[in-house]
């Protein structure tokens, strides 16, 4: 039984606006490849990927084996790209499935030469090259061996040669990533010059597909933006100083209800810790959601709710299943009335970026650490 206390509700609209979106921008002639990573970004993995290819997605990426795995066991018939380690242990599955990986050393090669001559299966492999980030990434000084071996192991297929920017998000300044883009170009010219013919040449995450075309080559690795998250103020910068009008449309929302309401005398105490304490008499709101669910401790006395459309500070410290809220501006608030803890209500939102800033964090990790267990659902 899922937890139902807290839950998360995905737009279905909006998502498809998302990903439509990225695809007006590439093209129908290049690979959409959403990437569902972090149980699609904390939006819910198996109820995302299908929307996602319903929307006009043509591949799905994740980042482990697992991801990949209950995918396919949910019926989803899309190429699924694993962008993440695969441990050696499972690389004969990753094979088996016929599921499309990167690959980055030498020692998975060797691996794969002994698990493809074993099965007699081809394994679907993109070659991640180093071009600045030090991440994954195959050294220029490395490249001859790697070729080599796929030279002498005709079932390893380099069916894909792909890149990540470091820091495509984090500036308005961006040559470093034209840089990269730079040691990219030359890398693939030499890989084809030796003969290969990979297919899928990609290196675009969601800030270079807003902002970079040159950066699409035959594939896009969307992220963040296809929840409808910018992936920095600087990107949206970026994008507003080139001209560029994109509107990406949040996809989750994150709601719970009221569990009690009390009213609190003035010169009280509220939670653990005796953090807050009431100027005036007071009507508190106990929420049924914590630090357990992903609302994070740090908006301990630092953030705010939407009750009936109007936002209720969060008061005291945020406890492991519940929070306590200050609903006294708000009217007639009764139990079980619906609450939002993150997106739209009325004329007021809690934006990810909002909560983000409120911890010291990302949009990408609010969203992401919303415990798997709440329950996602789809609404128009
Ligand atoms: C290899 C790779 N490609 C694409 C993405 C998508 O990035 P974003 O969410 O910034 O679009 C990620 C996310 O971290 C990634 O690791």
């Amino acid at each position: 039984m899922e937890h139902q206390l807290t839950w998360v509700e995905i737009s279905r609209s909006n998502l498809k606006h998302n990903i439509q979106t990225f695809r007006e921008l590439i093209g129908k002639e290049r690979i959409l490849c959403p990437a569902v990573k972090a149980n699609a970004y904390g939006h819910g993995l198996t109820l995302c990927a299908p929307l996602m290819v319903e929307a006009g997605a043509d591949w799905i990426g994740v980042n482990a084996l697992f991801e990949a795995v209950e995918l396919r066991e949910t019926g989803l018939k899309v190429p699924i790209y694993i962008m993440g380690y695969i441990a050696k242990d499972e690389l004969s599955a990753a094979v088996e499935n016929g599921f499309h990986f990167v690959v980055y050393n030498a020692e998975t090669l060797y691996e794969l030469a002994s698990i493809t001559q074993k099965l007699q299966k081809p394994a679907f492999t993109h070659l991640k090259v180093e071009t600045g980030i030090h991440r994954q990434g195959v050294l220029p000084e490395d490249l001859e061996e790697i070729l080599d071996l796929y030279r002498n192991n005709p079932l390893i297929q380099m069916e894909g040669i792909a890149a990540h920017f470091a820091n495509i998000e984090d500036t308005t300044d961006h040559s470093f990533a034209e840089l990269q883009l730079k040691n990219f170009q030359k890398i693939v010219e030499k890989i084809q010059g030796s003969r290969f013919t990979p297919k899928y040449i990609h290196t675009a995450n969601t800030a270079a597909t807003i902002l970079f075309p040159k950066t699409y080559f035959t594939m896009v690795r969307t992220g963040v933006g296809n929840y409808g998250l910018w992936p920095s103020n600087e990107t949206y910068v970026s994008a507003l100083q080139e001209g560029k009008n994109i509107l990406l449309k949040p996809v989750m929302t994150w709601k719970t209800k009221i569990a009690q309401v009390k009213k609190v005398p003035s010169g009280s105490y509220v939670g653990y810790g005796c953090t807050y304490k009431t100027g005036h008499d007071s009507l508190i709101a106990v929420l049924p959601v914590g630090y357990y669910d992903g609302y994070d401790r740090g908006l301990s006395n630092n953030a705010y709710v939407l009750v009936h459309g109007r936002r209720a500070p969060v008061r005291g410290r945020v406890c492991m299943n519940m929070i306590m809220v200050d609903v006294t501006d708000v009217h007639d608030v009764k139990t079980e009335d619906e609450v939002v803890l993150l997106g739209r209500q009325g004329d007021e939102e809690v934006s990810a970026e909002q909560m983000a800033q409120w911890i010291g964090t990302i949009n990408y990790e609010v969203t992401t650490r919303i415990n798997e267990k709440l329950m996602r659902k789809v609404v128009p």
